[in-house]
């Protein structure tokens, strides 16, 4: 057994395992939900991989990652990574590794996940304080290896492609990218991977100032300053986009593709 603090989690997550099992009966697990989507099957073709994404990021031991996952990740998070609605858990599978890593250190040092109210950041945060550097660089390395799972697209019926793909282009895209797969030299996390529960319940985190907003946390006070000027119509409005981006939408001007 090679993790150090194995036992530990062990013991630590028992009782949370008990309760992702006990609410986990009766709603399917997203990969279901999205083969029913029938714009899932055009997003193979999207992919431009993620910058930054170097499995592990470096130091990390995928064996060993491999194995904590399916200790104490897999039950929230899924198999492949794909997230839980019925958990409030993210598909994280295929997110670049310097940025789970990046994130599991915010939850441990408290700058994320530590708001009462804010129950599925504070479960996670839970979590991370039984893991120490090396485990959490190798279990970023495998979740990196996991499938992306792209974010469901809107309904193009009520959606106005037009006025999202413009306000995406002025207000995230500097730090988000084109192809909203975020930049490393930014710390901007890629979005299109994300399932669309979770990205709504972020940007309203960062509002609130339940997320980003500690003193310390300067990549996150960038997102609570631009969430901030959101209504719950712009949130809805960027998630639907966010979804549209990985359905392939480019919200580039024509001269700029
Ligand atoms: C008890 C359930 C539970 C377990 C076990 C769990 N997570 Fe989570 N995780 C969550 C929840 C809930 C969230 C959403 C937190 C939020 O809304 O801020 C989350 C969020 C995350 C995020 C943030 C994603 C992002 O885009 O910022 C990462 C990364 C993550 N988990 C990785 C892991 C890894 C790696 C493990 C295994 C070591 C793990 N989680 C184990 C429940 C869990
Ligand atoms: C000035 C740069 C900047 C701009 C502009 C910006 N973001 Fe961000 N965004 C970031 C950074 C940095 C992070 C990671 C922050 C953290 O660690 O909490 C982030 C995180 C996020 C997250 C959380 C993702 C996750 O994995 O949990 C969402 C959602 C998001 N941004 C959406 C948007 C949207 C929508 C816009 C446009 C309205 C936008 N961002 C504009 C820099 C930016």
């Amino acid at each position: 057994m090679k993790f150090r603090h194995s036992f530990l989690i062990a013991v630590s997550v028992t009782a949370i395992f008990a309760y992702c099992y006990a609410s986990d009966q009766e709603t399917k697990p997203l990969t279901e939900q999205s083969a029913t989507n029938p714009l899932s099957e055009r997003k193979e073709g999207v992919a431009v991989k993620h910058t930054g994404a170097v499995p592990g990021g470096g130091g990390g031991d995928l064996a060993m990652g491999k194995q904590l996952y399916a200790q104490v990740c897999f039950a929230c998070h899924g198999e492949h990574g794909e997230g839980k609605e019925e958990l409030n858990t993210p598909s994280i599978g295929g997110l670049p590794a310097w940025y789970i890593i990046e994130q599991l250190e915010k939850f441990k040092a408290g700058m994320r996940g530590m708001h009462p109210e804010d129950v599925p950041g504070v479960t996670m945060r839970a979590i991370t304080l039984g893991l120490d550097e090396q485990v959490v660089k190798s279990v970023a390395e495998y979740v990196t290896t996991l499938p992306e799972r792209f974010t469901e697209a809107p309904d193009v019926e009520k959606f106005d492609l037009e006025k999202a793909r413009y306000r995406y282009a002025n207000e995230c895209m500097e730090c988000h990218r084109y192809n909203g797969r975020g930049e490393i030299a930014f710390h901007s996390a890629s979005l299109i991977t994300l399932n669309r529960s979770y990205l709504l319940r972020q940007l309203k985190n960062y509002r609130e100032g339940w997320r980003g907003a500690d003193s310390s946390d300067m990549y996150g006070n960038k997102m609570v300053e631009q969430a901030r000027r959101m209504s719950d119509d712009d949130i809805e409005m960027f998630v639907d986009y966010l979804g549209a981006l990985a359905a392939g939408d480019d919200p580039r001007p024509a001269r700029e593709r």
